[in-house]
């Protein structure tokens, strides 16, 4: 049932291995029922998708070391309710996975189905910010919000200027900090090294991750994909050519802001969703998303701090957020095309040195 919506992300994922062959969920897992046909890798993507939506742990289905048993009720009911969402979506929504686990459970294990009454004298407000509709006589184009983007950067030909960063600061996580350095490199190599010791890299086709002294992690297909749009080093230029679907919707206000939005996917590509300050032009905010078998994993990426060297305006602090953590880096010093080996980017073989 699940596998015709799939067979995107079953491409994907055969376009990233190397051998070509994707080993399926049931092949890779036990007790396979409703995921079978998924490749293997989205196993875990799909179970974080559950745990998020229900605002639960993985316990609350599974027994620790015994993923494969069915001795909780909640996995028996989980499975229903996988099945119950595949239904309902090809039934009413051509196969899109409009309804999920989210859209009843919103963060809980079990769902409301009464409204409340007010608890205070504050208007009700809806859970999602309304779109304001576009002004008359002022519709855009995707292309315009790029170019003016491009502009607010400092135009095309001072970004090509530029073919290498370092940029150092500190990164905060649950309220304490560490040093961070973040290597890039055109077109899309990246290296952040928080605390000298702990690596997050995409070297131009995948992602790998590790600490000093132990071994290297690759990333997963969906992992490396996003990875690699972090690793754009001009996304502003290489963004048409990396999603030929640029849609523009509708915009938003981000706090207090109006911002153009345009939704961007492509072969290949996590889908993304990019905010524009309709004033400054400038990004402000993009969200990527994971697709699962049962739904998708929004990452938001906030720029702030914007500041101008040599012609080109970069983010000097960012905030990623995930359904369940967030950090921020806030960079005190940048250099541009300081000469960085390749090597810096490369995956080491054994552990991490
Ligand atoms: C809401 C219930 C629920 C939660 C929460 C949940 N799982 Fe699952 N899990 C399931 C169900 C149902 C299956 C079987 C899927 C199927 O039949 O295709 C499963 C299967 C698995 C399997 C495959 C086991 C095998 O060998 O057959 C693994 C591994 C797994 N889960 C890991 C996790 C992890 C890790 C987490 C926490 C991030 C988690 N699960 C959270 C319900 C859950
Ligand atoms: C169309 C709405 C809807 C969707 C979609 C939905 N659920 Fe549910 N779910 C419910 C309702 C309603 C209940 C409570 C049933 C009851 O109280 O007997 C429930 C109960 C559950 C329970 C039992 C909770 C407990 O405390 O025993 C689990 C586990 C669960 N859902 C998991 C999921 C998962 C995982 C998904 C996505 C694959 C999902 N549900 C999608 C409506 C939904």
């Amino acid at each position: 049932m699940l596998r015709t919506a799939l067979t995107a992300t079953l491409m994907a994922a055969a376009a990233w291995s190397q051998t070509g062959d994707v080993k399926l969920a049931e092949q890779a897992y036990k007790n396979i029922v409703e995921l079978k046909g998924v490749p293997a890798e989205q196993v875990l993507p799909a179970m974080q998708f559950m745990a998020t939506s229900l605002g639960v742990d993985c316990n609350f289905c599974h027994v620790q070391g015994k993923m494969d048993a069915d001795d909780k009720a909640t996995k028996k009911t989980a499975r229903e309710m996988m099945h119950m969402q595949a239904e309902i979506n090809k039934t009413n929504f051509r196969g899109q996975k409009q309804v999920t686990c989210y859209s009843c459970h919103r963060g809980a294990a079990r769902p409301v189905a009464v409204p409340p009454v007010l608890d205070s004298d504050a208007a009700p407000r809806p859970a999602a910010p309304m779109a304001a509709p576009p002004a008359q006589g002022q519709q855009v184009t995707a292309d315009q919000i790029l170019e003016k983007y491009v502009t607010a950067l400092g135009g095309a030909d001072a970004i090509r200027k530029i073919n290498s960063r370092v940029q150092t600061g500190k990164i905060t996580a649950m309220g304490s900090d560490s040093p961070i350095e973040v290597f890039t490199k055109a077109p899309n190599k990246r290296v952040s090294i928080s605390n000298g010791s702990s690596y997050t890299a995409f070297d131009g086709t995948a992602g790998w991750m590790g600490n000093t002294g132990r071994p290297v992690r690759e990333m997963s297909p969906a992992e490396s994909m996003a990875s690699a749009v972090d690793a754009e080093f001009a996304l502003a230029l290489r963004i048409k050519e990396l999603y030929p679907q640029l849609r523009r919707g509708r915009p938003e206000e981000l706090a207090g802001a109006t911002c153009e939005v345009l939704n961007a996917s492509g072969p290949g590509r996590v889908p993304l969703r990019l905010y524009f300050d309709s004033k400054s032009g400038l990004l402000v905010r993009l969200v990527r998303y994971a697709d699962t078998p049962l739904g998708r994993i929004p990452t938001q990426v906030d720029y702030a701090d914007y500041r101008e060297q040599d012609g080109v305006k970069t983010p000097f602090r960012w905030t990623l957020s995930r359904t369940n953590g967030r950090f921020t880096i806030q960079i005190s010093d940048l250099k541009n095309n300081v000469p960085i080996d390749d090597a810096k980017f490369a995956k080491p073989t054994g552990d991490v040195k």
